[in-house]
């Protein structure tokens, strides 16, 4: 599927009116529709109320809710409601509740909670998918399945130990003399003689900590083994709707950079991503823009849909700050402008009771359209509606990728040493704020693209790229060699897909494509740092981690101006490998000195840039021949640009002439170019 394929904006977000009187739906259908919100997100936690004891089923609430939607015109993104089981199904069948990281077997309570190989959860979130389809799935404003709900975390049980064995046994070919080998087991005399001596490394087996494990090929295989469990969780349910209903999109709510799932593994597996979008206070707007690149890099450019934000606040982060106003409009378009085809909410009506009743909605405790969140939603609704379709299904024409990786993730971060600051989204973020400052659009790839795949890109970035699966370094050099450019820093070429380390010298199989060899890499505790003297004179600071790198065909383009025994050797090289080239960056540089390397790369490579003030944003996207140029001033300051394009903006309907433009706090353009740059 290429676009999300809606006929307009989805605009509105999670809808629980089964959490209220029927009074109250009749006054929600009146002030939502004054905001324009033209869809809703329903029946997310409903499964208690669907199916209140085991052999009975009730959708008469749910098919007033629907009729009443339908009635008002609404589109409706209908959830499966199998994020939280019933308290009977963990009375009876208590296998379906989790066993956590302690090995505490769980009771009734929360939610997200269902055990992922629980055979009783898979019998009746299956079933519960397919009366739901069955029931719903020809209604044409229903537009979309949304199964379950932000979908992670880990079980321990018996039944997820079982499945893991039998996971492995399909992984190591029934041979568990490779599975010895694979995770390095002879170490602290962890050899297997049998399968079921095999358990998922938890606090009571063979973790060290969350973060830690003896054995990191086992723990990582476990992250692998439940992605793959709650991806199936997932594709149950898929194809039970599909039995019912073969066209309706499904999608499943995901979550940005979050740890848990190979979420390019189960975009494969969706027809479109979707994702919850929750800003603290203090995060970067590079940030949340990295997130929005990287859940539209799932689905290959592909647009998606911003299926939560809030309209105002959190409850759950430890400061909830309000959005100012302009923000929440403002972030809207940011979403739009990396992708997002659809804006909506978590939630429409605020709770009145439990965990969730501080969190901000459209329609807030004081039950009015006389709020500042109600008028800024109504506001967005409106300019959204006469926005139109224009800009759905247009894509982002990146030159640059980078490449972000699951495996890779939990890997780096179970790794023991060298440096425990040494954090993988970090690291991303950190490439991605540099290209960003400099309004570079970029794509996010997995490991797995060709060499011709990779061909699109000029120039490729893999941030401690530390776990090098097969073919990677062959494909990457296939790039290279035809003519791509590539950079990749400290940590990377280190390990292969068990977690054990290439002999020979880093950075393993890309040393040839770097032509360093790094022969040791030293820890910085966050109080120092090192200095960096690039070749042209500029100097910088660098820290976290100072490779000892050895030239070996590569030339030097910095140098380290202190550290002791290893001042004045290379920090960052340049090789020329084939027709292209492959930069390493053998260090954590501070942003100033990443701007230096990253404005060299611009510069050579022409890679197309706007200079903008801190935080204010310019990015392209294109459909159908035009191209729209999203300028979002994500700052609560006034600021002037320097608009490097003409066009109308479609929010005002005036022309904006190139050159200098006054931009107000959290102000948003969406230029439509006059003539093609
Ligand atoms: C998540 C969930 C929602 C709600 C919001 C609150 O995104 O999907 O059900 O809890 O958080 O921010
Ligand atoms: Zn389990």
């Amino acid at each position: 599927m290429e676009t999300t394929q809606f006929k307009r904006i989805l605009f509105g977000g999670d809808y629980n009116p089964d959490q209220w009187p029927k009074e109250v739906w009749y006054k929600d259908m009146q002030l939502l529709t004054k905001a324009d919100i033209n869809e809703a997100t329903i029946n997310v936690f409903s499964w208690a109320l669907l199916q209140p004891a085991e052999d009975k089923y009730d959708f008469s609430m749910l098919d007033d809710i629907i009729q009443l939607l339908t009635e008002n015109h609404f589109e409706i993104v209908l959830a499966t409601s199998t994020a939280a089981l019933p308290a009977w199904m963990v009375k009876n069948y208590p296998d379906v509740a989790r066993t956590d990281f302690e090995g505490r077997h769980h009771r009734f309570g929360g939610r997200h909670n269902a055990c992922p190989n629980s055979p009783t959860f898979q019998k009746y979130s299956r079933r519960l998918a397919a009366k739901l389809a069955e029931r719903y799935g020809q209604l044409t404003n229903v537009v979309c399945w949304h199964v379950s709900n932000e979908y992670g975390g880990q079980c321990y049980c018996d039944n997820c130990a079982s499945a893991f064995r039998v996971w492995l046994r399909d992984r190591y070919n029934d041979d568990i003399k490779q599975l010895n080998e694979a995770w390095n087991a002879n170490f602290w005399s962890h050899t297997f003689y049998n399968w079921d001596e095999i358990f998922p490394p938890n606090d009571l087996s063979d973790a060290i900590g969350p973060d830690n494990a003896t054995l990191a090929g086992l723990a990582i295989d476990y992250r692998r083994f439940m992605s793959d469990s709650i991806l199936h969780n997932f594709t149950d349910e898929r194809d039970a709707i599909r039995d019912y209903d073969a066209t309706t999109p499904i999608t499943t709510n995901l979550m940005g950079t979050f740890k848990d799932l190979d979420y390019f593994k189960w975009a494969k597996e969706m027809d479109l991503v979707s994702w919850d979008n929750y800003p603290a206070y203090n995060t970067p707007a590079s940030y949340t823009a990295m997130c929005h690149d990287l859940m539209r890099g799932l689905k290959n450019g592909a647009p998606f849909m911003l299926m939560e934000q809030t309209p105002s606040q959190q409850n759950w982060q430890p400061y909830n700050s309000l959005k100012r106003p302009g923000q929440m409009r403002s972030m809207s378009y940011q979403a739009m402008a990396h992708g997002a085809d659809t804006i909506q909410y978590f939630q429409l009506r605020q709770s009145r009771g439990a965990t969730e009743k501080f969190h901000g909605a459209v329609i807030g405790h004081a039950d009015t359209d006389q709020t500042r969140v109600f008028r800024e939603t109504a506001t967005l609704g409106k300019e959204l509606a006469k926005l139109g379709t224009q800009t759905l299904g247009a894509r982002t024409p990146a030159k640059v990728a980078i490449i972000f990786d699951w495996e890779n993730y939990w890997a780096l971060e179970y790794s023991s040493g060298p440096n425990v600051l040494l954090k993988y989204v970090d690291q991303i973020h950190r490439y991605y704020a540099a290209f960003y400052r400099q309004n570079v659009s970029v794509d996010f790839i997995p490991t797995d693209l060709t060499a011709d795949e990779m061909a699109t890109y000029d120039l490729i970035v893999a941030p401690v790229l530390y776990m090098v699966k097969p073919g990677v370094a062959d494909a990457l050099k296939t790039y290279v060699k035809n003519g791509g450019h590539f950079v990749t820093t400290f940590m990377s070429g280190i390990v292969d897909e068990h977690d054990n380390v290439y002999i020979g010298g880093y950075p393993g199989p890309l040393r040839d494509l770097l032509g360093v060899w790094v022969e040791e890499f030293d820890a910085l505790p966050p109080e120092q740092s090192n200095q960096v003297i690039f070749n042209d004179g500029e100097t910088s600071q660098c820290n976290l981690l100072c490779d000892v790198i050895h030239l070996e065909g590569a030339e030097e383009l910095a140098k380290y101006g202190s550290g002791e025994f290893y001042a004045n050797s290379p920090v960052v090289t340049t090789h020329q490998f084939g027709q292209g080239t492959a930069v390493y960056v053998g260090t954590q540089l501070v942003d100033a000195g990443l701007d230096h390397v990253v404005e060299k790369l611009i510069d050579q490579l022409q890679l197309t840039h706007y200079q903008t003030p801190n935080d204010v944003e310019l990015t392209r996207r294109q459909v159908a021949g035009s191209t729209f140029y999203f300028l979002v001033n994500n700052t609560g300051h006034s600021t002037t640009v320097d608009l490097p394009i003409e066009g109308v903006d479609l929010l005002s309907q005036k022309l904006i002439p190139s050159g200098n433009l006054a931009v107000e706090p959290f102000d948003v353009k969406i230029i439509k170019a006059s003539t093609a740059v």
